[in-house]
């Protein structure tokens, strides 16, 4: 049985039931979350391009200051939009880097390559399709130094002791002196966070409802999109964003090899997590990881911030 398939059944299986997030992202679902990057309401990217506008030459300072060559190495690099701004600095600056965005999208690595070029068609770039852990695990290392970026806050897609395991995993794969650029959302207004997954568009709606639409396509089933909604809460405690599709009936779903999945009215799937960050909890997973944290950056508002990390 494949992954895909493996996971869903693991999840409409759970009490509560869940799906994993990280399948948001077919076609549809790059094509979505791009539209939610442009949402006025999801302030997440212009404050992670303020910082980089007004802070990238700084950053590119703390890389020349290590003497060598650096391969830039981007975790869930996306159509390269969060990175353009930071890499015309560092090709600016003078820094010898090479670039080698990773992705579990292939139709995304196009993307990016061809907007990364357009502006900077001289650069060194070379995409990598796959999954963090099974990848990173492989990859060869083509500098002396590795700068590791993983921005646009998708950190916050991991429940936080996943957070510390994943960077330990990174941290793992690294040598001492070897840097990180992390981007964490910030604990702010509760009606801030939460408007953020829930925009007047219904953009984010259609995006959570397109992995039911995506099950259907490619495993066969006949999820009604009709008869679930789009749910997202957030805990100003625990600094969790939570989404979550509610069955909006008493319903049963059904899979060509005669799997079937029964839903109470009202009865969630959890399909995402979006975890908000405060300096004490950075410090806590940067800890945990083995790396330490060298400075760091907050847009304006004090919404979001980048951190530079060393690895000891
Ligand atoms: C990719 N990730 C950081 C986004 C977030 O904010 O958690 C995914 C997203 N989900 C709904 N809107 C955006």
């Amino acid at each position: 049985m494949d992954l895909f398939r493996k996971d869903v059944y693991k999840g409409l299986e759970s009490q509560p039931k869940t799906l994993p997030s990280k399948y948001f992202y077919d076609a549809v679902g790059d094509q979505l979350f791009r539209e939610i990057m442009r949402l006025p309401e999801y302030y997440l990217p212009v404050a992670e391009l303020e910082i980089l506008k007004t802070n990238s030459g700084k950053i590119a300072e703390y890389l020349l200051a290590k003497k060598n060559a650096f391969e830039i190495l981007e975790l869930g690099a996306g159509d390269g939009s969060k990175t353009l701004v930071f890499l015309q600095q560092l090709d600016e600056s003078g820094l010898d880097f090479f670039y080698r965005p990773l992705d579990i999208s292939g139709n995304i690595l196009k993307k990016n390559h061809q907007f990364i070029s357009a502006s900077l068609p001289d650069i060194a770039m070379e995409g990598i399709e796959g999954d963090f852990f099974s990848t990173l695990g492989k990859l060869d290392r083509i500098k002396a130094n590795r700068l590791t970026l993983f921005m646009g806050s998708n950190i916050g897609n991991f429940k936080p002791k996943e957070a510390v395991d994943f960077l330990s995993f990174v941290a793992a794969q690294s040598i001492t002196g070897d840097l990180f650029l992390i981007a964490f959302d910030l604990k702010k207004d509760p009606e801030v966070i939460l408007n953020a997954y829930q925009d007047e568009r219904g953009v984010t709606a259609k995006f959570n409802l397109n992995l039911l639409k995506r099950i259907n396509h490619e495993l066969g089933a006949d999820f009604d999109l009709s008869s679930f909604q789009h749910y997202p809460s957030y805990n100003p405690i625990t600094g969790v964003t939570k989404s979550f599709l509610i069955s909006k009936k008493t319903q049963t779903v059904h899979f060509p090899d005669g799997r079937s999945f029964d839903f109470k009215a009202y009865e969630a799937i959890h399909t995402e997590v979006s975890c908000k960050y405060d300096e004490e909890k950075i410090k806590y997973i940067a800890d945990a990881a083995g790396i330490n944290k060298i400075d760091w950056w907050k847009d304006s508002k004090g919404y979001y911030s980048l951190v530079l990390f060393e690895k000891k």
